[in-house]
């Protein structure tokens, strides 16, 4: 794993350094396999960048968008991070709507969506049961509690090992996400941190040990490269 931690001085140049490696990772993936896959992130932080995807003008037709994690609300609420990244992105690029695949919450089942997810990621990406296909690139973000996709302290999510996508657990209420060995397959993670709020958080995800079931970020070591993106505030945990 190569690991990177910059620290940016201010939220716009976080996001002009994390489109400028996202750049830099669709024509790598697509001039060595002629495609990307990038899973998108939820949260505030992220949506400039998506924003800036925009006035991009990319092959389109060969880059296809998924979600590490997903509300459990359908896609028009304004919870949904499917609702977000469309908003602000995709609804105003030129990409095929079959390149666009976001995690299904319409079963009334959390359990048979994330499923049915998982079948889906199988079959895009031909692996079998007991496979992890590796993404070009996933974004995530963390909270203030140190979660990142929808693996939340404590919760058994954090624990699953045998399954691409499973149920996640905020407060009670179900969420969908990536499982670890999955986002660990990536061939770049990027985290995108900022606000002075993450510090404690991000105290503890970089210190030398600290439990992990706890802190779920330290969970992440992809088996690609790790980016820490963070704003000035928040990066004055890892000084
Ligand atoms: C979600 C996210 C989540 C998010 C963090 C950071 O669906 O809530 O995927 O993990 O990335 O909570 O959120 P902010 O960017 O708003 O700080």
């Amino acid at each position: 794993m190569k690991k990177v931690v910059e620290v940016l001085a201010n939220r716009e140049q976080l996001i002009d350094r994390s489109l400028e490696i996202v750049l830099s990772k669709i024509s790598e993936a697509i001039a060595e396999r002629g495609l990307c896959t990038i899973a998108a992130a939820g949260g505030s932080t992220p949506e400039p960048l998506y924003r800036a995807l925009c006035a991009q003008d990319l092959p389109w037709d060969k880059i296809h968008v998924f979600w590490g994690d997903e509300r459990y609300v359908p896609p028009e609420h304004p919870d949904s991070n499917q609702r977000m990244a469309r908003l602000a992105w995709l609804d105003r690029v030129n990409i095929p709507a079959s390149n666009i695949h976001p995690m299904p919450t319409g079963a009334g089942d959390p359990a048979a969506d994330a499923a049915a997810h998982q079948t889906e990621l199988q079959q895009f990406f031909k692996v079998s049961d007991g496979e992890f296909p590796a993404f070009d690139i996933i974004l995530l973000g963390i909270g203030d509690d140190a979660h990142t996709a929808s693996l939340f302290p404590g919760t058994a999510a954090l624990e699953v090992r045998d399954a691409l996508v499973t149920v996640g657990n905020k407060d009670g209420q179900p969420r969908i996400t990536f499982t670890v060995p999955l986002i660990n397959r990536a061939r770049c993670v990027i985290f995108m941190v900022a606000g002075a709020s993450k510090q404690p958080a991000l105290a503890q995800i970089f210190a030398p040990a600290a439990d992990e079931m706890t802190y779920p970020a330290r969970l992440v070591q992809p088996d690609g490269e790790l980016w820490w993106l963070l704003d000035a505030a928040a990066g004055e945990a890892v000084k």
